[in-house]
């Protein structure tokens, strides 16, 4: 086992570097750290990842996340060793991103007025605790087993504690999860209290709840497994890895996702910009990113509509005086996010900087929709047969804004990420109860 792995400040004009043999997820200077590796990996790894699809009972191979395993080797095995690989790589049982790949979906496609052919939707709902977490969550805690830490914490909207109590009872770990009490999804706290995580109820917002958890995690040493934690990131690239392999490696044009606490927007940006490095892809997609208009702070601050001034990466050299201005503002004037798609109800994103970077490689686009345009686009998706969260609607929704606004072309390959499985159904069923809204189809009574 030879690990080239280490941690690196993402700001260039510092780019410190670290062990990984410690949980530091924070540069001295204030900005947060990407996993970086000493070698460039071999291109023929296409064709490896391809076999794997047929996984002879391998269950790093069948997982989503470890299929591509040399992509994310912090741990420094021989990926080929399964006793090795079983030794140290969290899995549960292969089912991580193994069923999520881009699917066409024709009905959303028209919806959003983009030609079918070019439209996809990934369901990363489909992974075993229902949304995307599963992916980053698997790498985090091969890493935290690494430490030989006996407990994860995370403060959570609900899909990341799920993800954490479900990894942590089959890996036996203690698991506290740190939530907004009342405002996250009934489905996600069940799932909380049923994989035996030591819930905490916070009276104040997401943003309160990361806080108070940070604090309490060194306090008490636990390992923190939310999205600022690097090795969350290594295991998201995988969503991307999946997109570009569906499309043989010929990347779309447009990659779209919800805007939370933005960790799946940085390591989408970190996976294009390692393919781009190494010359597996020779093109860079565009990245959408859809806040809810309730909790709006990164749309609001990117396109300049707080103190006149834009948010921009700008080399590194952000500036952070803007962003402390903008939670000042909203502190005194005690705004706190609100939306009906609480998984995104996040006023203070904690990857904003390593979100900043994606925008600027991407040269993408932060767009914002309102509540009742989530929700039509949950209902779409659900008309062709796929299951998902509010939060997750923001995709056809934002995509449906940019067609509207020609930013997106109708011709252009657009592929996006439906983060969740819907685990509130109230929404789904107040939703077709009003018939008033555009895919309502309320119920009627038996006619005798
Ligand atoms: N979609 C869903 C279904 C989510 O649960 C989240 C985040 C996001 C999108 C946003 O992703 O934070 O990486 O920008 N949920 C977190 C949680 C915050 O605690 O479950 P992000």
């Amino acid at each position: 086992m030879r690990s080239g792995a280490k941690k690196k400040c993402i700001n260039p004009s510092c780019g410190i570097e670290y062990s990984i043999d410690n949980d530091i997820y924070r540069c001295s200077c204030g900005f947060l750290l990407d996993v970086v590796y000493d070698e460039i990996p071999n291109k023929n790894l296409i064709e490896t990842f391809y076999q794997r699809r047929n996984y002879m009972g391998n269950i790093f191979n069948e997982s989503g996340v470890w299929r591509y395993r040399e992509l994310l080797n912090f741990v420094g095995i021989d990926t080929e060793d399964i006793h090795e690989c079983s030794k140290f790589l969290v899995s549960l049982d292969g089912s991580e991103g193994r069923s999520s790949r881009p699917y066409q979906m024709s009905k959303v496609a028209n919806y959003v007025d983009i030609q079918s052919e070019n439209f996809y939707l990934q369901p990363e709902g489909y992974n075993p605790s229902g949304s995307f977490k599963d992916n980053g969550m698997a790498a985090a805690v091969t890493h935290a087993k690494l430490l030989s830490v006996k407990k994860i914490v995370c403060a959570s909207t609900g899909n990341t504690s799920a993800s954490a109590a479900m990894y942590a009872s089959n890996e036996d770990l203690e698991c506290d999860v740190y939530i907004p009490r009342g405002e996250i999804a009934p489905g996600k706290l069940g799932q909380a209290f049923q994989f035996g995580a030591q819930v905490i109820e916070v009276d104040g917002n997401f943003d309160d709840a990361l806080s108070l958890s940070l604090i309490n995690a060194t306090k008490e040493g636990g390992y923190t497994v939310n999205s600022l934690n690097p090795f969350r990131i290594e295991g998201q690239k995988t969503i991307v890895f999946r997109i570009m392999e569906h499309l043989n490696w010929n990347p779309p044009d447009w990659i779209v996702y919800p805007g939370g606490a933005l960790g799946n927007i940085s390591s989408c940006g970190k996976a294009l910009m390692e393919l781009y490095k190494w010359g597996w892809i020779k093109r860079i997609p565009r990245v959408l990113v859809v806040n809810a208009n309730g909790a709006d702070t990164f749309y609001r601050l990117v396109n300049g509509l707080f103190d006149n001034s834009k948010l921009s990466w700008n080399g590194g050299k952000i500036d952070t005086q803007l962003i402390e201005r903008f939670y000042r503002y909203q502190d005194i004037n005690k705004i706190s996010p609100k939306t009906l798609a609480t998984a995104i109800q996040i006023g203070k994103p904690a990857n904003i900087a390593k979100a900043l970077r994606t925008i600027d490689f991407t040269n993408g686009i932060v767009e914002s929709v309102d509540d009742i345009d989530m929700l039509d686009g949950m209902a779409v998706v659900g008309l062709n047969g796929f299951d998902c969260e509010m939060a997750s609607g923001s995709v056809p929704a934002g995509i449906k804004k940019l067609r509207k606004k020609e930013i997106i072309k109708k011709d252009e390959v657009v592929v996006g990420v439906l983060t969740g499985r819907q685990k509130d159904p109230s929404l789904a069923i107040n939703y077709h109860l009003n018939k008033s809204n555009m895919f309502a189809k309320p119920p009627r009574d038996h006619l005798t």
